[in-house]
């Protein structure tokens, strides 16, 4: 028994102090921005130019604000969010340095759902002041109020924008009007081109000075990216340039540096459970099938049984009929079907539409809907479809999350 211990022991110690091909594995967690980021020149100098005139002596600042509002818009993985949070940083830092107040509020939609969350949340940080229950009109106030007292500028990144209603966008768009030159609110939109075009163009486009387009790299940049990243991320002796342009092949081929990043990390944690001192193919090719960067993955697991079902049914329908939409009622057969094979007592149709609304909303499932005399709107009507991603990487996730779950898919 004791014996036993100490065995257990030892495997845990050498699992805690045995070398790691990692030499920094924070470098590869999502949300790390690198100090450099090759080939993203243009778009930082783009961004940062719309920012000058806070910086010039002449500008009247004390009487005038500035506000400029701004859509960067691009495919996934490829430095919409990294590039815009470095280039506001070192703006954010410049401007510190010659005493200039320049707030910056970066907020993923998904987790704030309304415009009115974002602001509050930007107020009660920034100004340390108490904001429940305030109404949007309330908070805007406060925050005009308290930038005109700190002779202040904020800028909102509003990332992943799609995922608040657009009229709630275009009402925060619109306090230009009502505050004309004496704002000092900007706001950067970032959101994936089908989302822009379908959810948002149309709505805000008059409101957007500039759309500033990310388009994906090409191989030899996306090689020099990968090899930054990866000399970050691993000690010198642990990974060749002959693995780094294997996984600069595959995230060439899905055109997203976020795969690599992603691959870099599992791999590398893949050599380090299995005590090899280098990062091989084998454990590249290995991480590649457990990765899935174009999906907001960790949204799925939060999904309940129905939910998951649902979204199941609705992907599984889109590769079988291989079009680009559904409708719903072809997606509920499909669902009521899945249902049976898997053992699941299937609900009724209305609470299908709830499951529906509920993807929709988190940005899972997208909307299409139907052209003017093809129908009425509304829910009936509406095509369900999956933006940026292959039904079969989400048939495939889902399937996964199901069957840990407990229940067997077939
Ligand atoms: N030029 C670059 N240099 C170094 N790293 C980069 C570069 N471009 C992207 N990356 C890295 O790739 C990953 C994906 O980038 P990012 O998160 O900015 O993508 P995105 O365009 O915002 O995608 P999504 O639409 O999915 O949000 C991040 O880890 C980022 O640091
Ligand atoms: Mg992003």
């Amino acid at each position: 028994m004791e014996s036993d211990k100490f065995l257990s022991d030892d495997i845990v110690r050498s699992a805690i102090y045995s070398t790691s091909v990692f030499k920094d594995k924070r470098t590869l967690q999502l949300n790390y921005i690198p100090n450099k980021l090759p080939h993203r020149e243009h778009q930082i100098r783009t961004l940062a130019h719309y920012f000058r005139p806070i910086f010039q002596e002449k500008h009247p600042s004390t009487n005038l604000g500035y506000n400029i509002n701004i859509a960067i818009v691009g495919p996934a993985g490829i430095g919409k969010t990294a590039t815009t949070r470095y280039t506001l940083d070192a703006i954010q830092q410049e401007a510190n340095n010659k005493g200039i107040n320049f707030y910056v509020a970066y907020r993923n939609c998904w987790t704030a759902r309304t415009v009115s969350a974002v602001v509050s949340k930007a107020i009660s940080h920034q100004f340390k002041v108490r904001t429940k229950g305030l109404t949007f009109d309330e908070l805007l106030n406060i925050l005009v109020q308290r930038l005109y007292t700190d002779n202040a500028y904020m800028v909102f990144i509003l990332d992943e924008a799609t995922a608040l209603p657009s009229d709630d966008i275009q009402t925060f768009l619109n306090i230009h009007e009502e505050l004309g030159l004496q704002s000092r609110i900007s706001i950067i939109l970032i959101s994936r081109p089908s989302e822009w075009k379908i959810k948002l163009s149309s709505a805000v486009s008059q409101r957007i000075t500039e759309v500033i387009e990310f388009h994906p790299y090409n191989f030899d940049e996306t090689y020099e990216i990968i090899d930054y990243r990866a000399r970050l991320a691993f000690r010198d002796d642990a990974i060749t340039g002959e693995e780094i342009e294997l996984i600069a092949n595959i995230s060439y081929e899905t055109q997203n540096i976020r795969h690599a990043i992603e691959i870099m990390d599992a791999a590398g944690t893949l050599a380090d459970v299995n005590q090899q001192e280098r990062v091989t193919a084998e454990h590249i090719r290995a991480a590649k099938r457990n990765v899935y960067p174009e999906l907001r993955a960790e949204m799925l697991e939060q999904l309940n049984d129905q939910e998951l079902i649902a979204a199941l049914a609705i992907a599984r329908k889109l590769l079988q009929k291989n079009t680009s939409s559904v409708n719903i009622r072809m997606a509920y057969e499909t669902y009521e079907r899945i249902c049976e094979d898997i053992n699941v007592t299937p609900r009724k149709e209305i609470s299908f539409r709830n499951y529906v609304r509920t993807l929709i909303d988190l940005g899972i499932i997208g909307q299409v809907t139907p052209k003017p005399g093809r129908g009425r709107p509304g829910m009936k009507n509406i095509g369900l479809t999956l933006f940026d991603v292959p039904a079969a990487v989400v048939i495939e996730r889902v399937e996964s999350i199901l069957q840990k779950r407990g229940y067997i898919v077939r």
